[in-house]
């Protein structure tokens, strides 16, 4: 079996070996013909690939593959680096040998599904904004804790009228001196 000369330079110096602590996307894949492992660690900064690594437990060409991907893809933005693909890449080494071709396979995959889980994590964390936000605007009863359900100048469970404060806009009794929310006094002028 005779490797390319590229092959044997990222099989033997991999570069961009190792894990990212507070990575924003992982992706692992395994290879169905022979059970190895590779998994690809993303660093986002504006929209591009501030750091790739990753970490490869099989053959040599698996590693040369995982080297040449991460260096492909560094610096690349997403889109660019979603347009790496498993061809590209064998291409990039300069040709795998014909039984090693499916070690190719488990590449690009890796690193779109490290870009797929950075756009995942990266939705949940803006609906979670939203929902946070929603949230905030619902203001509960000062005194009772209760929810006020829309009627923010009125609390059914305490039977007293509120009004809003004009320094915290959150709902205080109308006559009272100071809100117990932002501490504000003689709120009424
Ligand atoms: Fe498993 Fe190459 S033999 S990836």
């Amino acid at each position: 079996m005779i490797y390319s000369e590229k092959v044997m330079d990222h099989f033997q110096n991999p570069r961009n070996v190792g894990t990212i602590k507070d990575a924003d996307g992982i992706g692992k894949v395994g290879n169905p013909v022979c059970g190895d492992v590779m998994a690809f660690y993303i660093k986002v900064k504006d929209n591009r690939l501030a750091d790739v690594k990753f970490q490869t437990f099989g053959c040599g060409a698996a590693i040369a593959v995982s080297s040449m991907v991460s260096e492909m893809a560094m610096g690349n933005t997403i889109e660019e680096a979603l347009k790496i693909t498993n061809k590209s890449v064998a291409k990039e080494l300069g040709g795998l040998p014909k039984n090693k071709l499916h070690c190719s396979n488990l590449g690009a995959d890796a690193l779109h599904k490290a870009i797929e889980d950075y756009k995942e994590r990266k939705k949940s964390a803006k609906e979670d904004i939203t929902k946070k936000s929603g949230e905030s605007d619902k203001f509960n009863c000062p005194y009772c804790e209760g929810p006020l359900e829309g009627l923010e100048d009125f609390c059914k469970k305490c039977q007293i009228e509120l009004e809003k404060c004009p320094e915290c806009g959150k709902p205080i009794k109308k006559d009272e001196e100071k809100c117990p929310h932002c501490g504000a006094t003689k709120v009424r002028a």
